[in-house]
C-alpha cells in the first residue's frame, strides 16, 4: 500500500467529514498547521458530529500524530456540543491500535472501523465458500472474455488495475496472456488473496501486486493504470457508484474503466423452465435483501456514462452449453447450488422448504447443462468506458 505520496485535506461539509489521505509527516509543528486549519474550519461548521476519515490516510509520523491529535483535542474542547469520529479501515490497522486507547479516554471522541460490517452481504462475499465458484466461473468465462478484452481496449504492455480481484486468477490470465507493464490486484477478503499469491508463486508471476484493500477507498494514486477492471462485484456493492468513481480515479485519462455484472434474472434452461426461472427471480430478492443487486448487469452502462466516462462499449457475454466448455460450466452450476443453499439461503434465513425447493431447481439448472439436449445460459453484461483526456 506504499502508492500514495503527499497529503491532502479535503472537508465535504454536506457529509461532515473531513477526509485525510496520502502520508501525514510534516516537517515541523508549523507545517502541521494545515491539518489544524482543516479541522478547526470544519467544527465550525459541522452539527453534531464530525467524522474525520483516515481510511487512505496511509501513515502518519510521531510528529504527525501530535499534531493530528492536539488539533482533534482543540476542536473537542472548543466545541462541547460536538462529537467526533474516527473512521478507519482494517486497511489501516495502525490507526485503530493508535487512536482506539485515546478515544477509550476522551470523551465525545469514538474510533469506527467501517469494514468490520460496511456491507451487509460481507460475510456472505468474504467467504471460503465462494472460492471454487470464482474459480469455475473464470475458467469457463476466459474463452470468451479473452477476445473480448481487445476490442474493450486493453493492450499488451497495458498498466492494469484488477480491483475486487478475488482469488487473482484473471490477474494471472492477464499477466500471461497480455503481458501487462505493471498490475496491481486488489481485495478485500485477505484468504483469497493467499491464494493468489500462493498461485502467483507456483507459476513465477511474483510481479503480480496483490494488495489488500477496500475498493471505495483505494490505497492507488490518481491516473496510474491504462486499464482499470472490477470484474462480477459492483453488483455487490450498495453503492457502484461509489466505487466507479474510485475505478476512474486511478483511471489515466485516455485510458478505459471496464466492468462486467450479471443479471441473474436473465439466467435460462430449456427444459426446466419453470424451477430454473423461480430460483433466478428468487436469488437476487435474497441478495437484495444482503444490499445487492445481482440484477445490475444492463444498468453498468448508464453507471459509466453517469461517472463521466465516454466512448462506452458494451457486450452481452454469454455462457451456455453450446458455445463452451460443459465441464466448467458444469462445474459453475454445481458450485452456485452448494453456495447458494449452504451459504445464501442460509444467511437471509429461508425457511426448509424453500432451501429444498431451491437445492431442487439449482439441481435441474446442473442436469440442463450438462445435457446437450438441453439449453442452458448465463449471460454477462461487459460494459467499458474512456476517461476523458
Ligand atoms: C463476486 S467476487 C468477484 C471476484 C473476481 N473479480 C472474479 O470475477 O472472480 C467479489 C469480490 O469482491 C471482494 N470485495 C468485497 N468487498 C470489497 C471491497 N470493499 N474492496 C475490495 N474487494 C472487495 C470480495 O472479497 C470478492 O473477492
Amino acid at each position: 500500500m506504499a502508492q500514495e505520496s503527499g497529503f491532502s485535506i479535503q472537508f465535504n461539509e454536506n457529509d461532515q467529514v473531513v477526509t485525510l489521505a496520502g502520508v501525514l509527516r510534516p516537517e515541523s509543528a508549523l507545517a502541521g498547521a494545515e491539518v489544524v486549519r482543516g479541522l478547526r474550519e470544519a467544527a465550525a461548521v459541522v452539527r453534531g458530529r464530525l467524522y474525520i476519515n483516515l481510511k487512505r490516510l496511509e501513515q502518519m509520523s510521531y510528529l504527525g500524530h501530535r499534531v493530528f491529535t492536539s488539533a482533534v483535542r482543540a476542536v473537542l474542547d472548543a466545541h462541547p456540543d460536538i462529537e467526533v469520529i474516527l473512521v478507519t479501515s482494517s486497511v489501516v490497522p495502525w490507526a485503530n491500535r493508535r487512536f482506539a486507547p485515546i478515544a477509550a479516554r476522551w470523551p465525545r471522541l469514538r474510533v469506527e472501523q467501517y469494514d468490520q460490517a460496511f456491507y451487509p452481504g460481507q460475510r456472505v462475499i468474504e467467504s471460503d465458500g465462494l472460492l471454487p465458484v470464482l474459480r469455475a466461473q473464470t475458467s469457463v468465462i476466459w474463452r470468451h472474455e479473452r477476445e473480448m478484452l481487445s476490442r474493450h481496449g486493453l493492450k499488451p504492455g497495458a498498466a492494469v488495475a484488477d480491483i475486487c480481484c478475488g482469488i487473482g486468477d484473471f490477474a494471472m490470465l492477464l499477466w500471461r496472456n497480455f503481458a501487462p507493464s505493471r498490475i496491481v490486484a486488489v481485495d478485500h477478503y485477505r484468504p483469497f488473496l493467499d491464494y493468489a499469491r500462493s498461485v502467483a508463486g507456483e507459476f513465477g508471476a511474483e510481479d503480480i501486486e496483490y494488495q489488500y484493500g477496500d475498493a471505495a477507498s483505494l490505497f492507488l494514486a490518481d491516473e496510474t493504470f491504462d486499464f482499470v477492471t472490477s470484474r462480477l462485484a459492483l453488483q455487490i456493492f450498495d453503492k457502484p457508484a461509489q466505487i466507479i468513481s474510485e475505478l476512474k480515479r486511478i483511471c489515466r485519462p485516455g485510458g478505459r474503466v471496464y466492468v462486467t455484472n450479471e443479471m441473474m434474472g436473465h439466467i435460462y434452461a430449456y427444459p426446466k423452465e419453470e424451477p430454473v426461472t423461480w430460483a433466478y427471480r428468487l436469488i437476487p430478492q435474497m441478495a437484495a435483501s444482503l444490499g445487492m443487486d445481482v440484477n445490475f448487469g444492463p444498468k453498468a452502462r448508464a453507471y459509466l456514462e453517469d461517472a463521466g466516462l465516454v466512448d462506452i462499449r458494451v457486450d452481452l457475454l454469454e455462457v451456455n452449453n453450446v458455445n463452451s466448455d460443459l465441464r466448467d460450466f458444469a462445474a459453475v452450476a454445481a458450485g452456485w447450488r452448494d453456495y447458494v443453499v449452504d451459504e445464501v439461503a442460509i444467511a437471509t434465513g429461508q425457511p426448509p422448504e424453500v432451501v429444498e425447493r431451491l437445492r431442487s431447481a439449482l439441481e435441474d439448472f446442473l442436469y440442463v447443462v450438462e445435457n446437450r439436449r438441453g439449453f442452458a445460459a448465463w449471460p454477462i453484461y461487459v460494459a467499458s468506458g474512456q476517461k476523458p483526456q
